[in-house]
């Protein structure tokens, strides 16, 4: 049964032909410059059947990066880069929105072709390795706390993304508030220790997302906003105590904004049903994520308990991830020592069925 997946829905102005999303996924094929390659514009017009594409996460700022070649949204060419991109989705009829994603203090110094801070809310660094230019798990830069001055500069830097975004043709963005990088690191205590209004108390911590939020919304409407949470996620080396008590009140929060969506990634926590806490405290749609299948999916939209759901891995080696679900086609399984290489291969070289 996966009806429920083919039924179109908007969430706020960004309207989907189904409730199948590309969840993001970060593949290092950028370019000099951190420039969107061809091979990119090539992946994501394959993919571009999928009600919704999130694209990988893309920095906004020079200092956002942490990855080997990760994308950015931040200068001329990288924004004409992106229109490629989704000149090539619309082409196809499909949509999609660009994830802002800051890494903050997970950053491998190699992984970016120029030196710039590593800032983080406190100078505490990430107790996690991170994969460097060869893949070789690192030891992250220890990184500067940010100064309570610098935070309206840093917050509009990610409502300019947004407005490159939408230069770029792109129809909105996806704040990354997940998996432990700059925003996530806001709302940690363990990663947070500030002691003025951005950190300490849980109204504090959540002030950063929220103030991003804001910008973002009034830089390109809030429709066209929305944001990924991933309560509970002991990635990039976070607290996982007690994820309701920071996520109920930062939806509250949130929920005052008109946006688009929020994005979770379900980590099936016992003691925490997200879904339920996030429907207790937000009133806008839901994407879930996170290990579904074709039937788990459908089963949730069809209970009610979410509007649209996302899938990851599946898209990697499955262009035609949502033709093979409506046609009821085995899916093909990736080859996840290609997934970093920043080659071609293991990238767009996945047949759709039958060909
Ligand atoms: C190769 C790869 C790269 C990923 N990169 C990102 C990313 O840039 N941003 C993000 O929020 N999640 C990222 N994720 C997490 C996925 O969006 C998704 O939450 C995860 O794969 C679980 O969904 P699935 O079970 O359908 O694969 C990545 C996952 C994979 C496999």
């Amino acid at each position: 049964m996966t009806e429920k997946l083919f039924e179109p829905i908007a969430l706020g102005a960004l309207e989907m032909a189904n409730r199948i999303i590309m969840a993001p996924m970060t593949r290092d094929r950028a370019g000099p410059h951190d420039v969107p390659t061809d091979l990119m514009v090539e992946y994501y017009r394959q993919r571009a059947s999928a009600g919704l594409i999130v694209t990988e996460g893309t920095q906004p700022s020079r200092e956002g990066k942490g990855y080997w070649r990760t994308p950015g949204i931040y200068s001329q060419e990288q924004i004409d880069g992106w229109a490629k991109v989704a000149e090539a989705v619309h082409g196809e009829g499909g949509k999609l929105v660009m994830q802002i994603m800051h890494c903050g203090r997970v950053v491998v110094a190699d992984n970016r072709e120029y030196d710039a801070d590593v800032i983080a809310p406190s100078a505490i660094a990430c107790g996690d390795k991170v994969p460097g230019p060869d893949g070789v798990p690192t030891a992250t830069a220890i990184p500067r706390g940010l100064e309570t001055d610098e935070m309206p500069a840093l917050i509009q830097e990610f409502a300019q993304a947004a407005k490159n975004a939408r230069a770029a043709g792109i129809d909105g963005v996806e704040l990354h508030c997940a998996s432990g990088y700059l925003v996530h690191q806001f709302l940690n205590s363990r990663s947070n220790q500030r002691e003025d209004q951005w950190g300490g108390a849980v109204e504090n911590r959540i002030r950063f997302p929220v103030a991003i939020l804001q910008a973002m919304a009034d830089a390109i409407g809030g429709n066209r906003v929305g944001f990924r949470i991933s309560p509970g996620n002991p990635y990039n080396d976070v607290d996982v105590n007690d994820p309701e008590a920071t996520f109920a009140p930062f939806l509250k929060a949130a929920n005052d904004l008109g946006l688009a969506y929020v994005h979770v990634v379900d980590m099936g926590l016992e003691g925490l049903e997200a879904l339920s806490m996030i429907r207790d405290n937000w009133s806008g749609p839901i994407i879930t994520n996170n290990g579904l299948k074709a039937d788990s999916a459908n089963a949730i939209l069809a209970a009610g308990r979410a509007e649209a759901v996302s899938f990851g891995r599946a898209f990697i080696a499955n262009p035609d991830l949502v033709e093979r679900i409506r046609d009821g086609v085995a899916l093909a399984k990736p080859d996840y020592t290609k997934l970093y290489t920043g080659e071609a291969e293991g990238y767009i070289d996945y047949p759709r069925a039958g060909e």
